[in-house]
């Protein structure tokens, strides 16, 4: 091969190289160093309240897993108390939980509310599974003894790091192409206790229902943002 040939694959082979490390870095920065678009801020962008699921993952169930299991341990809660709790419910077990909510309802609710209260239990049940949100009562309990200076803040905290896992966890399951939406039907605490065989002191905070997507988001609105935000020094 003559010196020309190979002068000039090598220079094609750095350029190459090089090309590929500023796609990377392009594709890492998304709008460029100067911009403030992350792919983490399109994923909380992209999150929305999905109502129409079905039983589809299109992917194992161990990867929900993985994810809720990762968030489980890396979302922050006061002085480090690790006050939240989960069961991921699939399938038939995802199945139980909205049938306990229905019996549960159908007590309660006038007969007039029970269609819509059953189709509405209906479509969640018909979505792949349901992540159980609780706020482990005893950490708040231990942490207001040791530190009573708080203890009024505790509760508070714990429902605070819940919602951080909460919006966690909503947002990568979404980012995993799946659909979502937020329930509270709490008042099933006992039996859901029972049925699980749950610690006592687990408290009952939310439902993050999930599955594939066979519907759109509905319509959002947004206040605007000068109501909202106020910024100072910039
Ligand atoms: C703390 C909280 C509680 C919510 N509770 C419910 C609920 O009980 N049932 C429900 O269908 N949606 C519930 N939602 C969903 C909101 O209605 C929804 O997030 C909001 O309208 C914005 O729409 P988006 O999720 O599509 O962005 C809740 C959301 C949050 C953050
Ligand atoms: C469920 O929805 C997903 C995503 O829209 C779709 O790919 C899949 O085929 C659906 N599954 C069934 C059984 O309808």
């Amino acid at each position: 091969m003559s010196t020309a040939k190979q002068g000039s694959i090598f220079w094609l082979s750095i350029t190459g190289l090089l090309c590929s490390v500023f796609f990377l870095a392009g594709q890492y920065y998304a709008g460029g160093p100067t911009s403030a678009s992350t792919p983490f801020l399109d994923f909380v962008k992209a999150r929305r309240t999905y109502y129409a699921l079905n039983d589809t993952l299109g992917f194992g169930k161990e990867t929900v897993v993985e994810i809720v299991q990762d968030l489980v341990q890396d979302v922050p809660s006061a002085f480090n108390s690790q006050s939240n709790r989960v069961v991921i419910l699939f399938d038939q077990e995802h199945g139980k939980f909205w049938d306990t909510v229905s019996r549960t309802l159908k007590n309660i609710v006038t007969e007039d509310q029970w269609q819509s209260t059953s189709d509405r239990i209906a479509t969640f049940k018909a979505a792949a599974g349901s992540v159980l949100f609780f706020v482990d009562e005893a950490v708040v309990q231990e942490l207001a003894a040791n530190i009573p200076t708080y203890a009024n803040e505790f509760p508070t905290w714990a429902t605070e790091s819940g919602g951080m896992l909460q919006h966690s966890t909503w947002t990568a399951l979404e980012a995993k192409g799946l659909g979502a939406n937020l329930q509270h039907y709490n008042l099933v605490n006992e039996e859901v206790a029972k049925t699980w065989n749950l610690p006592a002191t687990w408290r009952l905070k939310s439902q993050l229902v999930f599955g594939g997507r066979t519907g759109e988001p509905g319509e959002k609105t947004f206040k605007p943002l000068s109501e909202k935000l106020k910024v100072f020094g910039a």
